[in-house]
């Protein structure tokens, strides 16, 4: 697990999307699964630029993590109304670079048959040969997508209920701007399981804030367990990064020894 420790956001958010901008350049008909929340705005903000000098996302297909139950790109809605993942992708990402429609896979929160939605958001994955790299933020209680405590770390795509802490965070996020009331917020989600995403090929976490330093250190330094549900990143495969800024990492027991390696492996060219 490689644990890059950046100055602020911005330094964070640069970092992250040059990893991304790696995938896509040494193989352009990557897939790539992203996230939602106020974490990945630097990043998607850093690969729209990289978009404008020539990154090219013309054959890269798309699997985003999660989606509200209910709610869903509605076109009909003002965007300051519209609080659905789809419209956030779009608004955020997907409109500003030059990704084909057919290669955009965002689970469908109005879909009237949810399990058998859940099932083929799986097999559509399978299908474009599974995620090289899945973007991960983290969110207030441990969770990976909306992957509540207490999900099973082998769970598959599925509607999950979301905790009071989600709802209120989310709630402080995005719902509260738009002038929404708590109450009408969705209880359901649909999202991608922990045994989903562990089975991506790769993983990048991002963190950042002060607000957010307990849960990483759990995640990272502590027990792996279904109460945070992050905490399975202990148990992935494949090549393992997590971007954190200075304030996200202030109560990990061993920043010092992970700033250390990364320098080192720098020095070494490993
Ligand atoms: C939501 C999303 C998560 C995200 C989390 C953190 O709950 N479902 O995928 O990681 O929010 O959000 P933020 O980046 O706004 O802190």
């Amino acid at each position: 697990m490689d644990i890059i420790i950046r100055e602020d956001y911005e330094q964070m958010s640069r970092y992250a999307a040059e990893i991304i901008a790696g995938y896509v350049r040494s193989k352009p008909n990557c897939v790539l699964g992203l996230a939602t929340g106020s974490t990945p705005i630097g990043t998607y903000k850093e690969l729209i630029r990289m978009h404008q000098e020539g990154l090219d996302f013309s054959q890269v297909k798309t699997f985003n993590l999660d989606e509200y139950l209910g709610v869903g790109m509605d076109l009909t809605k003002p965007y300051d109304m519209d609080q659905s993942y789809a419209r956030f992708m779009y608004e955020e990402l997907l409109k500003h670079i030059n990704i084909k429609k057919d290669n955009i896979f965002i689970p469908d929160g109005h879909t009237k048959e949810p399990k058998e939605f859940c099932i083929r958001y799986e097999e559509e994955i399978k299908k474009a040969g599974g995620i090289d790299l899945q973007l991960l933020g983290l969110g207030g209680d441990g969770h990976w997508g909306f992957n509540e405590p207490g999900s099973s770390l082998a769970s598959r795509t599925r509607v999950q209920a979301l905790t009071e802490q989600t709802l209120d965070d989310n709630y402080e996020a995005f719902y509260k701007k738009a002038n929404i009331d708590r109450s009408q917020m969705p209880f359901f989600a649909i999202t991608m399981g922990v045994g989903t995403i562990l089975d991506a090929r790769n993983v990048l976490m991002i963190v950042n804030g002060a607000k957010k330093a307990d849960v990483v250190a759990k995640c990272l330094e502590g027990p792996i367990t279904s109460q945070i549900t992050a905490s399975a990143i202990q148990l992935h495969r494949g090549d393992i990064t997590v971007a954190l800024d200075e304030a996200a990492a202030s109560r990990l027991i061993n920043a010092a020894h992970y700033k250390h390696v990364e320098k080192m492996r720098r020095q070494h060219g490993l």
